[in-house]
C-alpha cells in the first residue's frame, strides 16, 4: 500500500502592506467596519511587475527547501489559481521551467478558494496510485488585478499571496480522508464575468468593469458556513474520527465570522481554530496553504496532530481533508 503525506510547506507574501486605514483613503469605508465585519486588518498587494508565477515560485522554493528535496526529483507540479500569468501556457509550466524541474509534468487547476485542497487531493491520487512519488502543489493569486478598487463591497476583502506544499510517497498515511463537493448552479454568486469565451475582452467589457470580481456576499456567507461544516463532518466520518480528535482546523480565510461560525457549528472550541485572515485577507487558493504553513511555523500543529483543511469558494466548490501531521 502506498500513502501520500505533506513533507514540507512554504509561503510567500508580497512586501507591500495595504492597511484598512489605507483603504479609507480609497473608498468610503472604515477600519472599524472592516475589522468588525470581516476580521481583516491588512492585506498584501503584489508589485506592478510581480505576476502570480513570481509569488508561486518563491512559495514553491520555500516548500522544496523545507521538504529537503530537489526540484529535479519532482514528478508533477500543480498550480491552483484563478489569476494565472496568461490563459496559456499554464502557470505550472512557468514554475517547472524556472525551478528546472525537468522531469515534472505540470498543469493548473481552477477551483478558486478550494484550489489548494483540491490540488492536495489530486496529488494524493497520483501518489497512492503509484504513478508519482513527489508532487509540488502551489496555491497562488494576484487577486489585486481582478478587484475593482472603487467597490467597497469587495475591495476590502482580498489580497495577494502564495502557499505551497510538497506531497510525497510515505510508509504511513498522511492524508487520512478527503471530501469534495460542488454546486455549479450557484456559480453566478461569485465570478469575473468577462475575459473568457462567453464574453471576450472588448472596449465595452472594460468600460463596464466586467473584468472585475463580482460577488453576492450575503448569500456566499451562509453557503460557506453550511458547506464547510458539512465537508469537515463528512471527511471526519470517513476517517472514523470525531470533532474532539481535531487538533487544528484550518478553513479558507474569507471572513473571521465565517470561520468562527463554522467552528461553532462543528462544536469546536476556538483555540483549535487557526486564523491569519487579519494579516492577509482572502487570498483564494493561497489562503489555506499560507495558513497551514504559518500554523506549522508557529508550532500550532505538532507531529502526529490531526489537522482538518476545510475549503469553500467560487464554482461553487468545496472540500475537506483530514491529515495526520
Ligand atoms: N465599508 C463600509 N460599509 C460597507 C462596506 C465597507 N467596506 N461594504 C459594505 N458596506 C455596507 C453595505 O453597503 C451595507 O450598507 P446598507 O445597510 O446601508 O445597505 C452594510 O455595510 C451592510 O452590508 P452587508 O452586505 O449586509 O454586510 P455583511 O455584514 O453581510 O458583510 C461581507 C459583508 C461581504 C463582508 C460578508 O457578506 C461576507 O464576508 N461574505 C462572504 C464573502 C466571501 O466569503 N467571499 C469569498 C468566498 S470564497
Amino acid at each position: 500500500m502506498k500513502f501520500a503525506k505533506i513533507i514540507g510547506v512554504g509561503k510567500y507574501l508580497p512586501k507591500k502592506v495595504l492597511t484598512n486605514r489605507g483603504l479609507e483613503k480609497m473608498v468610503n469605508t472604515s477600519d472599524e467596519w472592516i475589522i468588525a465585519r470581516t476580521g481583516i486588518k491588512e492585506r498584501r498587494i503584489a508589485d506592478k511587475n510581480e505576476a502570480t508565477s513570481d509569488l508561486a515560485l518563491k512559495a514553491g522554493v520555500d516548500a522544496l527547501k523545507n521538504a529537503r528535496i530537489k526540484a529535479q526529483d519532482l514528478d508533477l507540479i500543480i498550480v491552483a489559481t484563478i489569476t494565472p500569468d496568461t490563459q496559456f501556457p499554464s502557470t505550472a509550466s512557468i514554475i517547472q521551467s524556472r525551478l528546472g524541474a525537468k522531469k515534472a509534468a505540470c498543469f493548473d487547476i481552477s477551483a478558486a478558494c478550494s484550489g489548494f485542497v483540491y490540488s492536495l487531493i489530486i496529488a494524493q491520487q497520483f501518489i497512492e496510485s503509484g504513478l508519482f512519488k513527489n508532487v509540488l502543489i502551489i496555491g497562488a493569486e494576484k487577486l489585486s488585478m481582478v478587484i475593482d478598487w472603487t467597490d467597497r463591497n469587495t475591495c476590502v476583502l482580498f489580497g495577494d499571496g502564495a502557499g505551497a506544499a510538497v506531497v510525497s510517497r510515505c510508509e504511513k498515511p498522511g492524508i487520512l480522508s478527503t471530501y469534495m463537493g460542488g454546486d455549479g448552479s450557484l456559480g453566478n454568486l461569485l465570478m469575473v464575468p468577462a475575459g473568457g469565451s462567453r464574453i471576450p475582452t472588448s472596449h465595452e467589457t472594460i468600460d463596464q468593469k466586467l473584468h472585475y470580481l463580482r460577488m453576492q456576499g450575503n448569500e456566499i456567507f451562509k453557503l460557506a458556513v453550511k458547506a464547510m461544516t458539512d465537508a469537515a463532518k463528512k471527511a471526519l466520518l470517513k476517517a472514523k474520527l470525531n470533532i474532539s480528535d481535531i487538533d487544528c482546523l484550518i478553513t479558507h480565510q474569507a471572513n473571521a465570522r465565517i470561520i468562527l461560525a463554522t467552528g461553532k457549528r462543528l462544536g469546536l472550541s476556538q483555540d483549535k481554530i487557526f486564523m491569519n485572515i487579519n494579516k492577509y485577507g482572502n487570498t483564494s487558493s493561497a489562503s489555506i496553504a499560507i495558513a497551514l504553513c504559518e500554523a506549522i511555523e508557529s508550532k500550532r500543529i505538532k507531529k502526529g496532530g490531526i489537522v482538518v483543511l476545510d475549503a469553500f469558494g467560487a464554482g461553487l466548490a468545496w472540500g475537506a481533508c483530514v491529515i495526520k501531521w
